[in-house]
Order: structure tokens, then C-alpha cells, then sequence
């Protein structure tokens, strides 16, 4: 006889993004408290939660994105106050930061406490530390009453969900259920700050701009050196990228773009333009054109990748954003799509 086996499919719990219902959020704190996991909105993008305290849970995580356990994950809190529980020997310009911008989309790496198991933090001394914004991050991380260890929802290589559909369509079936709060308002991750080294070291660049951190950290920073992504693996090439090849052409290269576009169809490609300035694609080419503002662009970057993706789509010609400063994690993020370092 054969044995039958029940689908394990993933419970959506939906959630009001700004008021959310009491109910919903008792039940996602119900299944992270029994050692589940969970996915949930932040302002960022979609994390993957499960009890920080406990490795058995822990684990889980690494199975579930197939994430090599090297790479370690960030804990996220849900008060000032909470930031001695998870971290030891914190430098004052670590307040300084927490200060002015915790809540929000900076996570810090901090000397870890050893009530936190060596599985969250690759064995490593060090904990990264995000008390996230979204009123339904901060309403779960309160029920559950205890940290969350929570990469970004996605498998292992792929681009972050900004959407509870997204986060579906990585892992349903691996995880226990995803509170759906609707898109996120950020759309890519935490700017990732080590504030252990002196100077600091800027690990990932993200909606904050450097300038505007280091103006609250009263020194200037320093970025990864090449050979240095082992301290913080997740930042190795082709991370953050799509299903689709993708190609980078230079900021108001309209010319290039099209040209691209004509010689992928002519190779019997399904080719997409992904830009800010006006481009007139040639017929059988798709087009998506994103917002001048960073803020904006970010908001819908992800969400259009995976939608490019979602359409079988095979090359991707991205037009770079701009050499400002503010643009700065965006540009990260598109030269990660692409496999470059
Ligand atoms: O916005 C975000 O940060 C989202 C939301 C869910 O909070 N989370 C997220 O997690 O993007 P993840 O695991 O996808 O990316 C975390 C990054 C990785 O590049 C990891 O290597 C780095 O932070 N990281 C974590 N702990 C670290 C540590 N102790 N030292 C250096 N890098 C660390
Ligand atoms: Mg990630």
C-alpha cells in the first residue's frame, strides 16, 4: 500500500498593518511560543521568525531557507530596554544610534550575551540587533515576550519578500504560517552597522544614508574590505537576486537599454528593462519604470523583480541608479542582483 501524505501547506493570518488585530497576533505569538516559525512584515522587508532563545527553533530556520549556517541572523526586539538582554558591553555610540534611530531600519552588531545561543550567531561573538518599526512586528515581538531570531523570508540567494505572497511563494509548505500586514513600506533591508570595530564598520548600506549615521555616531565609517565578507557572510555576490539573468547599464543610457532589449529578442530571449528614465522598449520587450526617489524606487524594487520573475521573464537590463550618496543601498542591492561584489 502506498503511503499518502498530507500536504503541509502554510497558514496566511491576515493582519491590519497599523491596528493590528489581537486575535492574529495571539495566534502567529501562539506558534513562535510552541518553537514554529513564523513570517512577518517589518518596515524593511518580510522576516522569518522563530523564539531567539531557543536553537532548537533556530535550526528550523536554516532548514527552511537552506541558508548555510555560517550566516549568522539578526535579533529583533520590541524596546530599548530589551537591548541589554540580547547584547553585553554596549559602546556609547551604540545609545547614541538606538537614540535616534530605533525604532527603524538600522540594525547594530553588538557583543552578544551568552543567554543567546551560539546556532543565531554562526558561533560568532557578535549579535545583530533591530527593533523594527512596523506596528505588527512590534505587536508579536511584544506578545511572544521574548526576542526573535528573523532573516529575511525568503530561500537561500533570493530576493527579499516585501509581500506575504511573495514569502509564500519561497516557502510555503517549510513554514508554519505568515502574518500577512500587507506590502512593506521600506522594501529593502536594515542598513547592517558593526559597532564592535573602531571604527564602525558599515557591513550592508540601506535606506539610511551613511552620512546621516555617521552624523549621529560623531566619526566616519569604514566599509568592508575585499576578502573581509566573512565576518558577515550574507554579504558574498549573487545574493538579493532573481530567477533572471540580469544586466546593469549606466544611469541615462537609454540608447544601451533599447539596444539591449532589440539584440536579447533577436537571440529569442524574453528580456525586461527595469528603469527610471523614459525608454521606448521595442516590441516583445517588457518595461517597468521605478520612481527618481530613492524612497520610492526602493519601495518598489523587489516587488517588481519578483514580479518580472513571476512572469518567466529571462534577462533583466537594469538601469543603475545615480552616483548620489543617498542612493547608496539601492545600487548595493542592483550590483548584487547582477552577481557582482
Ligand atoms: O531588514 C532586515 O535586516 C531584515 C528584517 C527581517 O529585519 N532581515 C534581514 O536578515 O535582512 P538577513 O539574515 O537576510 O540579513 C542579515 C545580514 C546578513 O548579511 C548577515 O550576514 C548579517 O546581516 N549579519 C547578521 N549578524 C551579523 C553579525 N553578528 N556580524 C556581521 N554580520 C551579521
Ligand atoms: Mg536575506
Amino acid at each position: 500500500m502506498k503511503a499518502t501524505r498530507t500536504p503541509v501547506l502554510t497558514e496566511r493570518i491576515l493582519c491590519h498593518p497599523e491596528s493590528p488585530e489581537p486575535e492574529a497576533i495571539a495566534r502567529a505569538a501562539a506558534l513562535l511560543r510552541q518553537g514554529e516559525l513564523v513570517a512577518f512584515p517589518t518596515e524593511t522587508v518580510y522576516g522569518l521568525g522563530a523564539l531567539a532563545f531557543d536553537a532548537d527553533a533556530v535550526a528550523k530556520v536554516f532548514a527552511a531557507k537552506g541558508r548555510p549556517s555560517n550566516n549568522p541572523l539578526i535579533v529583533h526586539i520590541a524596546g530599548r530596554d530589551w537591548l541589554e538582554w540580547v547584547a553585553v558591553a554596549i559602546p556609547p555610540v551604540a545609545h547614541r544610534l538606538v537614540e535616534t534611530f530605533f525604532p527603524g531600519p538600522l540594525t547594530l552588531i553588538l557583543h552578544k550575551h551568552e543567554r543567546i545561543p551560539p546556532v543565531v550567531t554562526a558561533g560568532g561573538a557578535t549579535v545583530g540587533v533591530r527593533w523594527p518599526a512596523h506596528p505588527v512586528a512590534q505587536a508579536l515581538i511584544r506578545a511572544v515576550g521574548a526576542p526573535l531570531a528573523a532573516p529575511s523570508a525568503n530561500r537561500f540567494t533570493e530576493v527579499s519578500p516585501t509581500t506575504a505572497d511573495h514569502v509564500l511563494k519561497s516557502l510555503d509548505g517549510r513554514i508554519a504560517a505568515v502574518l500577512d500586514g500587507g506590502p512593506c513600506p521600506v522594501g529593502i533591508e536594515s542598513a547592517v552597522l558593526d559597532v564592535t570595530t573602531t571604527p564602525p564598520t558599515l557591513w550592508r548600506a540601506g535606506i539610511l544614508s551613511q552620512a546621516e549615521l555617521e552624523a549621529v555616531a560623531g566619526q566616519p565609517f569604514q566599509r568592508p574590505q575585499p576578502g573581509a565578507v566573512v565576518a558577515s557572510p550574507g554579504q558574498f555576490p549573487r545574493h538579493y537576486a532573481p530567477r533572471a539573468h540580469v544586466e546593469l547599464v549606466l544611469p541615462g543610457d537609454v540608447p544601451n537599454i533599447e539596444h539591449r532589449l532589440a539584440r536579447w529578442l533577436a537571440h529569442g530571449q524574453r528580456p525586461a528593462a527595469l528603469v527610471i528614465s523614459e525608454v521606448t522598449p521595442p516590441a516583445g520587450a517588457r518595461l517597468l519604470r521605478l520612481p527618481a526617489q530613492p524612497e520610492a524606487y526602493a519601495h518598489r524594487l523587489y516587488a517588481a523583480l519578483h514580479e518580472l520573475d513571476a512572469q518567466g521573464v529571462e534577462v533583466i537590463v537594469i538601469e543603475q541608479v545615480p552616483a548620489d550618496p543617498a542612493w547608496d543601498g539601492l545600487r548595493d542591492r542592483l550590483h548584487r542582483a547582477a552577481g557582482k561584489p
